[in-house]
């Protein structure tokens, strides 16, 4: 939902999940469903049509999406757990085969359960999304005589510039702009979104919130797991393509861009992309002064002896497919010129969180001089995303006592009430395909441009293959990766405690 508006409620519909018994929707969508159910947000009328080629009858998918939310919430409350079973049917086919999307076309119609405004969910190989789209097209599915068509569209669009242009080519031909929500599904999350609340709707901020005042923002995504599985996906993308073309780059463009006029879908998407448009471009001979790449070996993650990723099941042994990349940007506009962007994320690393460190600037005047405070620590405003959702500011202060000696506080912020109830970031997303609010969905060309931000980096790794730095699993990534800081006082912030009074330049 974008932050200026109010849900209505929305209208009945059929969803129909590709790759219906996939990771994604057993982990994320059915979960994040049963939750809309629970809080009695889904549209009354909703058919959830599992798509798969698995030869299974409604019986044996609701057992298995029993079997979902009962891990996802093991005090389950059965009776609610029946009224969303009871939405839930199976059909078996193959998307690539055109007789049985035929077949789907045809139950769709005449099935009086499938109310006729559809949402189709593409959970499936990224590297299948133009194909499948065209035989929805050619079965005559996506076309809006009888109800809406709306169609969600999982990252990566594309895996490069060129290959988003010719998948966009290719949704075209069969979809309006309108009809087509890409999914970016840090948009969902609760601290992302309060990003523009936070931002836009309080006076004090708005003064500071420039290269004035600002050294540098750092946007961290890591996390303990693996590939979890997911090699074949993950070897032809890397931590660039996985996380920073898409989650941090979005996240870049929340705490960059000005105000929009409104809060509405396009307004907010016109000045995201004004953002990506004003990133200055990486030469290709200046990549290695800008962008770093890294694989984890071996190593311990919460007390347990993991493998390094080579190996992997599915994992090349001669990969050099990144699980850590670090980027350096600037955004060369009246606001930002010369402070530095960070952005980097890591997969095996020492912890699984998401932030936004904004470090401010130091004061002008060294009013301290040859007292133990002449290096006074800067100010920090920390946006914690997860594992919790936080709001941080450090400031110095005098500790209490006879000497001029300062301490780091944190004014914390922390804005959820024990009593709010916490969704994730599905459930937002999906209310507002349902809604058919696109203001958290990508538009192409803020795609286009995330990818030519990238696209120097993918070129130059991509020719670069005898050799990638390394990481212990289980550490905060490789020490190479300080080369990309402008200046000796800056380094990367892992925790957003501080620890012992103290902060530590690592
Ligand atoms: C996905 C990536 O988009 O985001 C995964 O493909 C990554 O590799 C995941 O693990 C992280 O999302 P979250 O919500 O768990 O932080």
């Amino acid at each position: 939902m974008s932050p200026g508006q109010s849900r209505l409620r929305s209208e009945p519909c059929t969803l129909v999940i590709f790759g219906a018994t996939g990771h994604l929707s057993r982990t994320k969508l059915l979960p994040a469903l049963y939750e809309l159910e629970r809080a009695g947000r889904i549209p009354e009328r909703l058919a959830i049509v599992g798509f798969g080629r698995r030869p299974w009858d409604d019986g044996r998918w609701r057992e298995q999406v029993a079997g979902c939310v009962r891990a996802h919430d093991p005090k389950v409350d059965e009776a609610l757990l029946e009224r969303f079973l009871g939405r839930l049917r199976y059909f078996q086919g193959d998307l690539r085969d055109e007789a049985s999307v035929g077949q789907l076309a045809q139950f769709l119609h005449e099935d009086p359960g499938c109310p006729e405004n559809v949402v189709f969910y593409m959970a499936i190989r990224p590297a299948d999304f133009g194909a499948s789209i065209k035989s929805l097209g050619a079965a005559g599915l996506l076309a809006e005589s009888h109800g809406w068509r709306r169609v969600v569209i999982e990252k990566p669009f594309g895996y490069d510039l060129l290959s988003a242009q010719i998948l966009q080519q290719a949704l075209h031909k069969y979809l309006d702009e309108s009809q087509i929500y890409r999914i970016d599904h840090y948009l969902g999350k609760g601290t992302v979104q309060n990003i523009l609340v936070f931002r836009f709707a309080n006076l004090l901020l708005e003064p500071l919130w420039n290269r004035n005042y600002i050294d540098h923002v750092q946007i961290t995504h890591s996390e303990t797991q693996g590939v979890e599985g997911r090699a074949d996906y993950y070897e032809g993308a890397g931590a660039l393509r996985d996380m920073i073309q898409s989650h941090l780059l979005q996240m870049l463009t929340l705490v960059a861009m000005e105000p929009p006029s409104l809060m509405d879908a396009e307004s907010l998407r016109d000045e995201k992309v004004k953002v990506l448009k004003s990133i200055r471009p990486i030469p290709q001979n200046a990549v290695h002064a800008h962008a770093f790449r890294a694989q984890y070996t071996r190593g311990t993650v919460d007390g347990q002896p993991v493998p390094g990723y080579l190996e992997e099941e599915g994992v090349d042994p001669h990969s050099t497919t990144e699980t850590y990349a670090a980027l350096k940007l600037y955004i060369d506009n009246w606001r930002w010129r010369g402070v530095p962007f960070y952005l980097r994320t890591g997969k095996r690393m020492a912890e699984s969180s998401s932030a936004i460190c904004i470090r401010f600037k130091h004061p002008p005047q060294h009013l301290f001089r040859n007292t133990p405070l002449e290096r006074l620590r800067p100010n920090w405003l920390l946006l914690g995303i997860q594992p919790k959702e936080s709001l941080r500011l450090e400031l110095q202060v005098k500790v209490p006592g006879l000497e001029m000696r300062t301490r780091t506080i944190s004014l914390d912020a922390s804005y959820r009430r024990a009593d709010e109830p916490a969704f994730g970031a599905y459930e937002d997303l999906l209310l507002d395909v349902f809604l058919g609010d696109r203001s958290l969905f990508l538009r192409y060309d803020e795609v286009e441009w995330a990818w030519r931000v990238v696209d120097p980096v993918i070129k130059v790794w991509s020719t670069e293959r005898d050799f990638i730095n390394t990481y212990p699993a289980g550490s905060w990534g490789p020490r190479g990766t300080y080369r990309l800081f402008d200046s000796e006082d800056q380094f990367w912030r892992h925790s957003l405690d501080i620890a012992g009074g103290e902060l530590e330049p690592y």
